[in-house]
């Protein structure tokens, strides 16, 4: 047995971690010791510097709950989320890619027939998203849910406005030969929630803390791959340097706007209302 000293402590903390009873936990401890150490050892950790990372580790935790993630929050801008999602989802390049889930997906959204203006009333531009839902040998799903969510006009999600009924988030489902109609009101770019440590954090940067116009989607389908992806408006401000890292070339797409006129769902328009178009692919899992 011997005594920690800077040169064997990290061996000996291995060693320790190396005895969980799982040995993929033990992989996991033992590589996050060594990768640890090795940063402390990299940038001469101070211990003003070790309490100032606790401090902002526990404000995290305590500014966390069932509602807002600011530990995702912390993830995503990192770049580990968007790491973890791409070394996890590598699907064929048919297939619709996939990005970061963010904080703001609630569970048990109402399920929403074709068309369903999931907006309920909501200030801002009519929003029509059409296409159909295939798998990668071009087949159309019938029954696909498409689990949908977006933020408001002025960027905040439900899950930030602390209310009880669900709001701009629905299930669709798509028709026999695949196809669905969404409507809502057209999402903008928003800023990540800037009042916790993660904002704090970015403040002393020249890091952008926003994110390109998008609404999400989670596809959990059995015989497919889960999917967890977005669409995002091509041509808005902040694709290039999306706080998140979350946006990919595939997931671009027209946001085109109307007059007035016949929207997709068949009603008429008086006022501008835009629509996109978008098939998604999914890809049959590996054990189909
Ligand atoms: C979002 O798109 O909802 C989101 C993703 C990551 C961090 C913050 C928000
Ligand atoms: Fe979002």
């Amino acid at each position: 047995m011997a005594y920690a000293t800077e040169d064997n402590i990290t061996d000996l903390a291995i060693e320790r971690w190396a005895t969980a009873k799982d040995p993929r936990l033990a992989e996991l401890m033992t590589g996050l010791v060594t990768h640890l150490h090795d940063f402390a050892r990299e940038v001469r950790l101070t211990e003003e510097e070790w309490i100032t990372a606790i401090g902002w580790l526990t404000r995290t935790g305590q500014i966390s709950d069932e509602k807002r993630e600011e530990f995702i929050l912390a993830s995503d801008v990192l770049g580990l989320s968007m790491l973890v999602v791409q070394m996890n989802n590598g699907f064929v390049p048919e297939a619709t890619p996939a990005t970061v889930l963010g904080p703001f997906h609630i569970d048990g959204s109402p399920a929403a027939p074709y068309g369903w203006d999931m907006s309920d009333g909501i200030a801002g531009t009519p929003f029509f998203i059409t296409g159909t839902v295939r798998s990668t040998d071009g087949t159309p799903i019938g029954g696909a849910v498409l689990d949908v969510w977006q933020a408001d006009a002025d960027g905040n999600y439900e899950a930030q406005l602390g209310m009880d009924e669900a709001r701009l988030r629905a299930k669709y489902e798509t028709r026999e030969d695949g196809t669905y109609c969404l409507r809502s009101i057209v999402p903008l770019g928003y800023a990540i929630p800037m009042d916790g440590p993660v904002g704090d954090l970015i403040a002393r940067t020249e890091i952008s803390h926003f994110r390109p116009a998008h609404i999400h989607f989670l596809f959990e389908e059995d015989g497919y791959e889960r999917l967890v992806t977005h669409l995002f408006a091509e041509g808005t401000q902040y694709l290039e340097d999306d706080v998140v890292f979350g946006t990919k070339a595939e997931l671009i797409t027209p946001f085109v706007l109307h007059d007035g006129g016949v929207a997709p769902d068949g009603t008429t328009i008086d006022g501008p209302f835009v629509t996109a178009e978008y098939d998604f692919v999914l890809q049959p899992s590996a054990a189909v």
